[in-house]
């Protein structure tokens, strides 16, 4: 048998959480055709794996990478990492079903200009992705402030009855188009004003679609207990799964409370399926958000819509420019990106190493400053967090961002190195793997990760270069 591609003497992490083993990988079109201790046969091309790790192409559960897959297809910050598929539409916010009437609002700016939010169907945004033919796969989620832009003339209030009736039933054919879910944004002004019942309703439509239900938290600060237990509450009533998105504890009021909020999880977790994802900082990114602002830690401002040149300074240092107080300051910036230094080290690890936590890098790619996440999240959870600290073995690593993902959001024959599975893998060295973008310098390509493939097409190698580009829309 002459294959496509063999990957010769690797050492293989399946992605299930199960224990390495050495074996030869053949690859024949976009599958996964043999996985043996020594294959006879020859390819087309052979390659030498010996004292490198391959395992499933990366799942990033968490972007914002909706619009920049199609304006961009290379999608290097995303491929330089391993990863081979993106969840997108979280927090809220899609690109697919969107629609502008006016200014794009906040948060929804993190995603793209006014003339960007061109996909009123998730068919259309599926057939804009098939087009571009991005790196990477894409499944998109449904954002539910996406949603409510759609069908409100004013999101600072809860909807009527009339006006979810209308979310529900562009929140069906979404599901019926194939998009994995629902997110929500409750946190953000846009959303916040929303009763739980709005979204328990747009969650019924879930059930019939098996669908997930993903959430930014009402609050991550003090109130993060009450804010766990309406998003569960919303899962049982739509009887779906939850997924908490970028689960942290932020303020300083409010370190160390990671211990209160997963004995949350291990308790609600005997009735209900309920995860989380993570990114493995201790900084956040998102836009300005003036009630976010205090002394308490710091804060950069990544961009400013008035101020372009105080990008990358904090806002302590803006403010005491011109002399004026951290609010003021904030006030004159807006709209604005901002890095908050608002967690504690040891809840980062322990939501990370939490058993249900899956990666997810929730990078920001149209930041021009961006938080390192955006290209360093996957390796440094591979090289930082598990070889270098010992968090946890590299094959739960390589699980919390393969198998656990591919199931939770059930993409069929992904996220394992199996037979007969996609042929989405990546060889990286596990004494180098490493991330390199940092806070100074975030727009650096990983090191270590030697070859990606997605689909069965070769598509970044060692001279970090993008050279396929054969992603694919997945569908529910
Ligand atoms: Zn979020
Ligand atoms: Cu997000």
């Amino acid at each position: 048998m002459k294959f496509d591609y063999l990957f010769r003497n690797v050492t293989v992490i399946d992605g299930s959480g199960g224990p390495e083993y050495r074996a030869d990988v053949a690859v024949q079109g976009d599958r996964i055709a043999q996985i043996a201790p020594a294959i006879s046969g020859s390819a087309q091309h052979e390659i030498d794996g010996t004292g490198r790790v391959l395992a499933p192409g990366f799942i990033d559960v968490h972007t914002h990478d909706d619009i920049n897959v199609i304006r961009m297809p290379e999608y290097l910050p995303k491929i330089s990492q391993g990863i081979t598929s993106v969840i997108v539409g979280n927090c809220g916010i899609s690109a697919a079903t969107a629609t502008m009437k006016g200014s794009v609002p906040d948060p929804m700016n993190l995603l793209g200009e006014v003339e960007h939010f061109i996909y009123p169907t998730v068919a259309a945004y599926a057939q804009a992705v098939e087009q571009a033919k991005p790196a990477i796969n894409v499944g998109t989620l449904i954002g539910h402030t996406a949603l409510r832009n759609n069908h409100m003339d004013d999101l600072y209030r809860a909807a009527t009855e009339e006006e979810i009736a209308g979310m529900r039933e562009q929140l069906r054919l979404a599901l019926q188009q194939g998009g994995l879910g629902l997110s929500t944004g409750l946190a953000y002004g846009s959303a916040f004003q929303s009763t739980t019942e709005e979204v328990m309703a747009l969650a019924e439509e879930l059930a019939a679609g098996k669908g997930i239900y993903t959430t930014h938290l009402r609050s991550e600060f003090e109130p993060i207990l009450d804010a766990l237990d309406e998003a569960f509450r919303i899962g049982r009533h739509g009887k779906v799964p939850v997924v908490v998105s970028h689960h942290k504890c932020a303020g300083a009021k409010n370190w160390g409370r990671t211990v209160e909020t997963l004995k949350l999880f291990d308790k609600v977790r005997e009735q209900q399926d309920v995860s989380c994802d993570c990114y493995p900082y201790s900084a956040s990114s998102s836009t300005l958000d003036m009630k976010q602002i205090t002394d308490e830690f710091d804060i950069i401002v990544t961009w400013s819509e008035p101020h372009p040149e105080v990008a990358g300074q904090s806002l302590k240092q803006i403010a005491e420019s011109w002399s004026l107080s951290l609010q003021e300051a904030g006030k004159l910036l807006m709209p604005a990106g901002a890095i908050y230094y608002n967690m504690d080290e040891q809840d980062v690890r322990r939501v990370l190493s939490y058993p249900v936590t899956m990666v997810g890098s929730d990078g920001l790619p149209n930041d021009p400053m961006p938080h390192p996440r955006l290209w360093g999240a996957f390796p440094r959870v591979l090289g930082h967090y598990s070889r270098d600290e010992k968090l946890f073995p590299l094959t739960v690593a390589v699980h919390k961002m393969t198998g656990m993902s591919a199931a939770r959001f059930q993409l069929p024959d992904r996220g394992l190195v199996k037979c007969g599975y996609y042929a989405d893998l990546v060889m990286f060295d596990p004494d180098t793997v490493q991330d390199v973008a940092s806070f100074s310098d975030p727009q650096q390509p990983a090191a270590g990760i030697e070859a990606v493939m997605v689909n069965g097409v070769m598509s970044y190698g060692r001279d970090k270069q993008v050279i396929g580009r054969a992603g694919r829309f997945l569908r529910r």
